[in-house]
């Protein structure tokens, strides 16, 4: 048993918990729009041919902004192409993806879904095929009231009131090779600004993202926001982060430790953005918007696309299995988002339904929960009011990535109206227990509410349509309150909440 400590302390605000850190993302990509969200012929759907049972996951799961439509899908969209009466929109090729994109959903049933599901859209625009005008042309089919040409074809499509979607990402990826349309940061850059320039002309209030890079270990990193920020800074309020984790060729020690590359991934976009605010005399500053994160494992099979003359509808790409770690690591990477909620403002889980996704469905059948939509839901559905930076005391855990990290990784929220104080805790050793002593004393009187651990001897477990509930977080009996300290047994591989609440 390693023993571990935090000190709880109401001061230590970092700043609020935003409910845009609990967004997800629905990209038209395998069987996300279709057979995942939408699938007519199911049982639950409604009259727009939405599954009622996806709806009623994604609110328990307690998403808060959906980004759409892509991810590599966008580069390459024509959103005209899917308004209007659904048997006139084109069949098109889907580069990204090599499938064919039948169009039957576009921005009209997407924000009707987006109103059911009770989710703030967040659109993004095509900026790899496609530039200023067309972007112009969705805001003003998307935002404006009506009187011109694209908002009476909203109107006439049946849409009276304007979406007002206040979130628009600027592009997608366009730091990656793999991107259609890829750009230098410095055209990309430019472009962005013009962008972002003429649809602030239309909407003074929207808010924008530019993109960031990729991921962390992109060879342009750090150059890129550099430079995209350079150009773009007066005209956006976010920068974009994207990482996916998996664990490779077996070393589980490191890949629980994925948080740590996120804190940098995070602590180095900051850096970067303030250093661009300074060189330009800026006074504002420019957040992240982290909206791609997920463990993704790449390089699997049914990650590679189609190919030759095969090019499907829907087909099944991406439709990882999560295990127990899986989830440990989705959990500690919400702590790190929460950690630095001073800076992100915003973060979408990649992604909601069958594609790397907290939702899995059979077509026209069975609906289950994979183990990382619990962590999720519970972070979500309870850290309320603040966040706070904890003073931790943790045992050192060696990994073949990182050198030395803590075995344990955790943060805090406190909720001054309520008083309701909120732990979340990651054990990222692989073999030992983590006897947990918290520190309360600037919250006198707490009483323990919950306290649930993910964690399960094989930590190789997959939910399936089966059995999605037998490994799920159970109540850690271990948990107790006493004279202003908590103390909790942290099973090794493992994820937890503590909830408490004034007595
Ligand atoms: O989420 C899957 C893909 O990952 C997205 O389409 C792309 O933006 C990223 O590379």
């Amino acid at each position: 048993m390693l023993p571990a400590s935090v000190t709880v302390d109401p001061a230590f605000v970092v700043g609020p918990v935003r409910r845009r850190t609990f967004g997800s993302f629905v990209e038209h990509l395998g069987r996300c729009v279709y057979t995942g969200i939408h699938d007519p012929g199911h049982p639950t759907a409604d009259a727009d041919g939405f599954r009622g049972d996806v709806l009623e996951l994604t609110r328990e799961l307690g998403v808060s902004t959906v980004r759409y439509p892509g991810g590599n899908f966008v580069s390459g969209y024509r959103w005209e192409d899917a308004i209007g009466p659904v048997e006139q929109r084109p069949r098109r090729l889907d580069l990204a993806w090599h499938s064919t994109e039948p169009n039957l959903v576009g921005v009209d049933e997407f924000m009707r879904w987006a109103a059911k599901a009770a989710v703030e859209p967040m659109m993004a625009v095509n900026l790899g095929t496609r530039g200023v005008q067309e972007a112009l042309d969705l805001l003003e089919y998307c935002n404006v009231p009506g009187g011109t040409e694209w908002s009476d074809r909203r109107r006439a499509n049946g849409a009276e009131d304007p979406y007002r979607v206040r979130m628009w990402c600027l592009g997608n990826e366009m730091d990656g090779p793999w991107q259609i349309g890829h750009k230098t940061a410095e055209e990309y850059g430019r472009l962005a600004a013009e962008t972002a320039r003429a649809m602030r002309m239309v909407d003074p209030d929207l808010e924008l993202v530019a993109c960031g890079s990729s991921n962390s270990g992109m060879p342009t990193f750090g150059e890129w926001e550099r430079v995209v920020l350079t150009e773009t800074y007066e005209h956006v309020d976010h920068i974009s982060a994207h990482a996916y984790y998996w664990e490779q060729d077996g070393d589980l020690a490191s890949f629980l430790a994925s948080a740590v590359d996120m804190d940098y991934f995070i602590e180095s976009v900051a850096a970067t953005a303030d250093a661009v605010r300074a060189a330009g005399k800026h006074a504002k500053r420019i957040h992240i918007s982290f909206d791609e994160w997920n463990v993704w494992y790449q390089k699997r099979a049914e990650s590679r696309p189609p190919s030759g003359d095969d090019w499907p509808v829907a087909p099944v790409l991406l439709e990882d299995r999560y295990n127990v770690a899986d989830a440990v690591v989705v959990g500690n990477l919400l702590i790190s988002l929460l950690r630095h909620t001073d800076r992100v403002h915003a973060a979408s889980l990649a992604q909601l339904v069958n594609v790397i996704a907290p939702i899995m469905t059979e077509p026209g059948g069975r609906i289950w929960k994979q183990t990382i939509f619990h962590p999720f839901a519970l972070t979500s559905n309870h850290a309320k009011g603040e966040v706070l930076r904890l003073a931790v005391d943790s045992p050192l855990v060696e990994t073949a990535r990182f050198g030395e990290v803590q075995a344990l990784d955790a943060v805090a929220t406190h909720d001054p109206e309520s008083g309701d104080l909120v732990v979340l805790a990651t054990n990222r050793s692989v073999t030992d227990d983590v006897a947990l002593d918290v520190d309360l004393r600037g919250f006198p009187g707490l009483r323990l509410v919950e306290a649930l651990t993910l964690a399960n001897p094989d930590h190789t477990w997959t939910a399936t349509a089966d059995d999605d509930a037998s490994v799920a977080p159970r109540a850690n009996t271990t948990a107790k309150v006493a004279d202003d300290r908590a103390h909790v047994e942290l099973p090794p591989v493992s994820w937890s909440i503590l909830r408490l609440a004034r007595s």
